[in-house]
């Protein structure tokens, strides 16, 4: 009698499908300049202090890292005004991810989500049988309702993720309060945060998730040093917790999950306050650059909080990808998340704005 081999979930599994790469682009088109907006990647280069302390790191490399380095976590803590008890390091902001479907999840239990969002909630829990329940956004704000709506007696995990990937659009105090006051204890909010830099200087963002984790216990907030210190590159995400939901989190991570560099580049990014309020600046201007351009075209787009837009063309999204794919930008396509005239493109520099408005403009020519 044969058994089946691979672990049941893999039948109907469908992995994550990572930004097309510029090596990619660059072999099958053979093109001398490709801008890779894909990915919401940092354009501005990594956090010098960060790439100091990498320098300092290398050669240690022989030796393993240490888990938690307790000062690195004590600085990060000081740095956000929480306790080192209630931090979590993951390998990056979607290892953390991995790490709440593990620590959460049986086979059955439901997660709720809403839609289009990051995909990784979705393919983390489906791994472990986890079933998830989308609640598609209402006149492009969260549907908070539609969500409170979804909960059953096996909801386990609720996430929102502020700003909200593709969209760039956030969660409003109103709406999180609103949420949390019908959410039963049992239920953990997971406040995906991995664009908090950006946003936070907005008025209009409840930059207070911190402050909500000493009134509640059921919540996880998710940040990522991959967007805003430019070290996507690296894998350093962390989530702020109960110190109870913390050492659950820590059970279940690899013993090295977060690597020596990057434990290194943490420390350094940290202290990078220059580096950090320019690109927060320069995403400003670029997120300003992208809005007025769509504007000018007529096509509609969500208010970015982020460093990418999330825009209607009206076109095709797969026709305008492969269009600017062929000129050298990459972008990503609506149609992956069911909006097929959508596009999401990331910020970056003046120069790579003008260059992907100028590739732009002849797509738009040739599609219509
Ligand atoms: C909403 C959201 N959460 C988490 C992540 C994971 O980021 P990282 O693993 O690079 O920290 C991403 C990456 O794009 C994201 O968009």
């Amino acid at each position: 009698m044969s058994k089946s081999l691979y672990r049941a979930e893999l039948a109907s599994f469908k992995p994550y499908v990572q930004g097309k790469p510029i090596e990619a682009v660059q072999r099958e088109y053979g093109l001398t300049r490709i801008e890779k907006l894909a990915s919401n990647e940092n354009q501005y280069g990594p956090s010098p202090k960060a790439l100091e302390a990498i320098q300092a790191e290398l050669s240690g490399l022989n030796f393993y890292p240490e888990s938690y380095p307790p000062e690195l976590v004590q600085a990060m803590a000081d740095y956000l005004g929480a306790g080192a008890d209630q931090i979590t390091l993951g390998n990056g902001g979607e290892g953390i991810i991995w790490q709440i479907s593990m620590a959460f999840l049986n086979a059955g239990d439901e997660i709720i989500v809403s839609d289009p969002t990051f995909d990784v909630y979705k393919i983390s829990a489906a791994l472990l049988g986890g079933v998830t329940v989308k609640v598609p956004l209402k006149d492009r704000h969260y549907d908070i309702d539609g969500i409170l709506g979804k909960l059953s007696p096996r909801t386990k995990l609720v996430y929102l993720c502020t700003p909200n990937n593709p969209t760039g659009h956030i969660a409003t105090k109103p709406e999180i309060d609103r949420l949390l006051s019908r959410l039963p204890d049992d239920v953990i909010l997971v406040l995906d945060e991995a664009y908090y830099e950006f946003a936070a200087a907005s008025p209009e963002y409840p930059a207070d998730s911190i402050a909500l984790l000493k009134t509640r216990p059921n919540i996880i907030v998710l940040r990522s040093f991959s967007k805003i210190y430019g070290l996507a590159g690296l894998r350093f995400g962390y989530a702020l917790s109960s110190p109870e939901i913390a050492v659950r989190l820590g059970m279940v991570r690899q013993t090295f999950a977060v690597n020596r560099l990057a434990h290194a580049a943490a420390r350094g990014a940290l202290e990078d306050t220059e580096y950090r309020d320019r690109v927060v600046k320069e995403n400003s201007a670029a997120l300003k650059r992208l809005n007025e351009y769509f504007d000018a075209n007529g096509w509609a787009c969500f208010p970015s909080y982020a460093n990418f837009v999330f825009v209607d063309t009206g076109l095709d999204s797969r026709d305008v990808f492969e269009e600017l794919q062929k000129r050298g930008v990459i972008v990503r396509p609506g149609h992956l998340w069911g909006w097929d005239t959508w596009l999401r493109v990331s910020t970056g520099t003046e120069e790579q704005m003008r260059f992907f408005t100028e590739k732009m403009d002849e797509v738009i020519s040739a599609l219509t």
